[in-house]
């Protein structure tokens, strides 16, 4: 599944990962096993982490000018996440509303709003990945 259009850098390792996170959100909502919703939000959160930190290593290595903000919104996201993770071990459905209704937006907004910038910020300071 490619990713959608519209969210596409054109920054190779920050798309990949973005692409494997919507597969990753898609089998968990496509899975109606509570156990494997499970599992998947594990896999969810630690993808994160990944995510985040490749992102955050690229604005190190080239001294984003904006990391600061940058790096507070994966804390809070990445917060989130985890606060949904905790709830739905005890309560599913709530995980299953973040996952149905709330995630996707989430991470839209983000590589909109400020993973763009970041990929603007490399395009024009000549990254080679
Ligand atoms: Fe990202
Ligand atoms: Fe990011």
């Amino acid at each position: 599944m490619p990713i959608n259009n519209e969210l596409k850098l054109n920054i190779e390792p920050m798309d990949t990962i973005h692409n494997e996170f919507e597969i990753i959100l898609q089998e968990m909502k496509n899975t109606r096993n509570t156990t494997r919703f499970m599992e998947l939000f594990v896999q969810m959160i630690e993808h994160t982490k990944h995510h985040f930190k490749t992102e955050e290593d690229i604005m190190n290595a080239y001294n984003f000018y904006d990391k600061k903000e940058h790096f507070d919104e994966h804390d809070n996201l990445l917060s989130e996440m985890q606060y949904f993770y905790e709830k739905a071990q005890r309560l599913p459905m709530f995980g299953k509303s973040y996952i149905n209704e709330y995630a996707y937006d989430k991470f839209k907004r983000h590589i909109i709003n400020i993973d763009s910038q970041l990929a603007m910020f490399l395009k024009n300071s000549n990254y080679k990945g």
